[in-house]
């Protein structure tokens, strides 16, 4: 099937997101998302965000079908996020995607939320997406992998050794007051500062580093370092501290993205995940990939947080592939690894 329509469900944090596509078209991208109610927790908090899923999943649902003006009947398969994620948040989506397969009597597609992020590009660029490396930064995990085949063959070249750069942005922006999620607001508030007023450490980046753990990351000493300096300043320049503390994180990712690119020779280089809608991360990885040669490719900033697009995009990818489908009685796993692209 060259143009399969696959319906994709997302609700591995707090996105209750469906996105609809034809082949690499996107038809519909719906997220209802519960993050204004875990903002006073500083995080998400797994009952409020598996309860939310459960309220918008059919309203979500009944949106994309509208949007996309397709009904139920013109589905060729149905996708889910089956991992990782918060399970209890997995599981509504889970549990919605086996019964609308079953009812539809189509073939469910459990895919792995991390290889969802990169796919995302799918929809953006014509051409092919594999084999790329892939800088993969979101609020759960931070990784560097190669990628030979988004739909089977994912090797992980390094990840983040404690905080991944989501987390980061999201602790540092707790701790200058700035709200949930950080990232954003950091992003906005580091426009108006200057990126080279304060030095911060760029971890893991020290000669002995490059030798024996090249490509992976470590931002708890940054974190420290933020914090420290807020302490010893108590009348910090706000925007100064978010654009340096940005260019930090945004250095070390990159440095490392092109030396993975360099020592494997492949060319290419898909930035995904919800640090990718970072606006200086893409200016910079731009400047950087021009000089270096390499294809960079980073879906447009809406596409890069959690959302149903992605992983209707993966599932499209898997059908195209004529990859198998997963059983239709699959658990969910929290915890999957990034090299597991389907539950089977
Ligand atoms: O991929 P995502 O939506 O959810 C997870 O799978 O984790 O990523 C959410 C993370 C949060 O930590 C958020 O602060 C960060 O992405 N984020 C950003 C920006 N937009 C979202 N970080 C930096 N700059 C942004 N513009
Ligand atoms: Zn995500």
């Amino acid at each position: 099937m060259s143009e399969p329509i696959v319906l994709g469900i997302e609700t591995s944090c707090d996105e209750t997101a469906i996105g609809i596509v034809r082949g690499r078209t996107l038809l519909a991208n719906v997220i209802a998302s519960s993050v204004e109610e875990h903002a006073r927790f500083g995080g998400v908090v797994p009952e409020i965000a598996s309860r939310a899923h459960l309220e918008a999943m059919i309203p979500t649902l009944h949106q994309a079908l509208k949007d996309s003006k397709i009904s139920l009947k013109d589905i060729d398969a149905v996708a889910v996020t089956g991992g990782p994620g918060l399970v209890g948040a997995l599981l509504v989506g889970v549990g919605s995607a086996a019964g609308l397969a079953l009812g539809l009597n189509k073939p469910i597609y459990a895919v792995n939320h991390l290889a969802a992020h990169v796919s995302v590009d799918y929809l953006t660029h014509d051409n092919p997406l594999d084999p790329t490396i892939a800088l993969l930064v979101s609020g759960g995990h931070s990784s560097l992998l190669q990628v030979d085949d988004i739909t089977g063959s994912i090797t992980k070249l390094g990840e983040t050794m404690d905080d991944a750069a989501g987390e980061a942005f999201d602790k540092i922006a707790r701790v200058m007051k700035l709200g949930f999620p950080g990232g954003p607001a950091i992003d906005k508030l580091a426009k108006d500062g200057s990126a080279s007023a304060i030095d911060f450490p760029r971890g893991l980046t020290t000669s002995n580093d490059w030798q024996t753990r090249p490509f992976d990351f470590s931002f708890s000493g940054l974190k420290t370092a933020v914090a420290r300096y807020l302490e010893a300043t108590p009348d910090y320049a706000k925007a100064d501290v978010a654009a340096s503390f940005q260019e930090a994180i945004v250095d070390v990712l990159l440095l490392k993205a092109l030396a993975a690119c360099k020592q494997s020779g492949i060319d290419s280089l898909v930035i995904a995940g919800g640090v990718a809608a970072n606006s200086r991360l893409r200016a910079v990885a731009q400047e950087r990939c021009e000089k270096a040669g390499i294809q960079l490719r980073v879906p447009s900033p809406g596409l890069c947080t959690d959302n149903g697009a992605m992983v209707a995009a993966l599932g499209s990818l898997m059908v195209s592939a004529g990859r198998s489908p997963s059983p239709v009685a699959f658990d969910a796993d929290s915890s999957l690894p990034v090299t597991t692209v389907s539950l089977r």
